[in-house]
């Protein structure tokens, strides 16, 4: 069970943002797909449930062509797909508990005990237990990302896609958020893909790394290999250099 995109392109007006992107991700891996603001991570990671439609190519999830499903059939794909939005998106009214409620509701045939005990799952898988009353004001950045994470897993999905789950976070934090995406994929098994720009973060929790640039894939490898990367505009990005990437005239 993977993620395939094949020959994904995107365009928004003349503006083109996907350029034929090919990139497996394989059953239990966990894959940082890396690269400057606007470079179009977020519209890569939309593509693969379906909340954005691609021009060209193919979305393949858990044997599903995501690119060719029905309205109800992404809907069930969706439950199998957990989504971590880049600024958590929680309801600000409503209580840790009910925010991930919400999410079960759903599910057709969950009763209120089940969705009680799955919240409940759900917020020890991050940590959170005793929040369920909050409201997100009364909580840190790293805790509503902590929340947000805890809404994606409630459905018990197979793939996890996170984006910048450590963006505006400090370091310390960023680490908690780092150790929870790994017990993400010990404890639940899941793929997953991590929407990053944060290289140290990309570090700790990827097996491999995809480098997205001018609308393509610059670079494929494990961390190491792209640490011993000879290309600069691959060097420039993962050491901070951005005078090596003399082709973006920066
Ligand atoms: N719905 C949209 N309509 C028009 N342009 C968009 C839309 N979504 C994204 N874009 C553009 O696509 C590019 C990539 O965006 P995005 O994927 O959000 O970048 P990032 O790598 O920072 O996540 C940006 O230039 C952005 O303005
Ligand atoms: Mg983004």
């Amino acid at each position: 069970m993977s993620i395939l995109l094949e020959g994904i392109s995107k365009a928004f007006g003349s503006k083109v943002v996907l350029d034929r992107i090919d990139l497996e991700v394989r059953e239990g891996e966990t894959v940082a797909v890396i690269g400057g603001s606007g470079v179009g991570k977020s519209v890569l990671l939309k593509t693969i449930v379906g909340l954005l439609e691609p021009d060209a190519g193919r979305v393949v999830v858990d044997d599903q062509v995501v690119t060719e499903l029905s309205r109800e059939h992404l809907y069930e794909l969706r439950r199998r797909v957990g989504y971590v939005f880049q600024f958590a998106a929680l309801f600000d009214s409503m209580t840790v508990k009910d925010n991930l409620a919400m999410g079960l509701r759903r599910i057709a045939g969950m009763d209120a005990e089940e969705r009680a005990h799955r919240t409940e799952e759900a917020l020890r898988l991050v940590e959170m237990e005793g929040y369920e009353g909050q409201l997100p004001g009364q909580l840190s950045g790293g805790q509503r990302k902590r929340v947000g994470l805890a809404r994606a897993v409630a459905t018990r999905p197979k793939y996890l896609l996170y984006d910048e789950p450590t963006t505006g976070l400090d370091p310390v934090t960023t680490s908690v958020i780092d150790r929870l995406i790994l017990k993400m994929d010990e404890e639940l098994g899941v793929t997953s893909v991590v929407v990053t720009h944060d290289m140290t973060s990309a570090y700790r929790v990827a097996d491999r790394i995809a480098m997205l640039y001018d609308g393509r894939i610059r670079f494929t490898g494990t961390p190491a290999e792209i640490q011993a990367a000879d290309d600069p505009i691959v060097r420039g990005f993962v050491e901070g250099r951005p005078e090596l990437m003399q082709e973006s005239t920066a």
